[in-house]
């Protein structure tokens, strides 16, 4: 498959909503297991929140993508699409990203840890329930046609856009960049990273923020 035919929209979505599935199901599996067996190193408690948070931003910034530049445009493309109830969805979840970030912080009070777990599995356990029917309108709707329906060359420049638009929103880089490479099988990774800036993918992933980043480890693929 050449450059061009995998930078298009539908691998650009496909991509970044099985970064954050995937993500959702580590994360509550992993809050299970904390909640149960609490956690076996200051490492292992440190590379979970950064991992939480990361999931966190990156949902963010990609509602934030769709809402401010990938719905707009599309409706000239796919005017039935179900826009009102897609944006609706992503503000219950900004809702649900907020008792996340509460959750968090009451998890690192010693005193509230069990509290704040339990807050944030059910908070997470949630979101997880409204992401999968989420995105399958999308898949139906936008995933499935955009091939048929935009040429090639928008395509790319659309995926441009929607990437440096999530750069922005995605903080910190030196956690989300990670994450998002590392929640993808290697495969995918490839595709995902070949319009990245090769100091990002070079440089600063590998060796300048690998100290900040590396306690994820245990929840990235290989
Ligand atoms: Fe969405
Ligand atoms: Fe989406």
């Amino acid at each position: 498959m050449s450059k061009q035919q995998e930078a298009n929209i539908a691998v650009s979505f496909l991509n970044i909503h099985s970064i954050i599935t995937r993500a959702l199901r580590v994360s509550i599996d992993s809050v299970r297991g904390f909640s149960q067996s609490g956690f076996k190193s200051e490492g292992s408690r440190e590379g979970f929140f950064n991992y939480i948070r990361a999931l966190a931003s990156v949902i963010n910034a990609h509602h934030l993508t769709e809402d401010e530049i990938a719905f707009p445009y599309f409706r000239d493309y796919f005017p039935e699409a179900p826009y009102d109830l897609l944006i609706a969805t992503h503000q219950e979840m900004v809702q649900i990203l907020g008792e996340i970030k509460v959750a968090v912080e009451k998890c690192e009070k010693n005193d509230q840890l069990a509290t704040g777990l339990s807050n944030l599995e059910s908070a997470l356990t949630r979101l997880n329930d409204m992401w999968h029917p989420h995105i399958q309108i999308e898949t139906d709707e936008f995933i499935n046609n955009a091939d048929a329906l935009i040429p090639v060359q928008e395509q790319l420049r659309l995926v441009r856009l929607f990437g440096e638009h999530g750069q922005k929103n995605a903080v910190p880089p030196y956690l989300t960049v990670p994450f998002m490479l590392y929640n993808l099988p290697v495969d995918e990774r490839k595709v995902f990273s070949q319009d990245m800036p090769a100091e990002v993918i070079q440089n600063l992933v590998p060796i300048v923020w690998k100290e900040k980043w590396e306690s994820m480890t245990p929840f990235f693929l290989a």
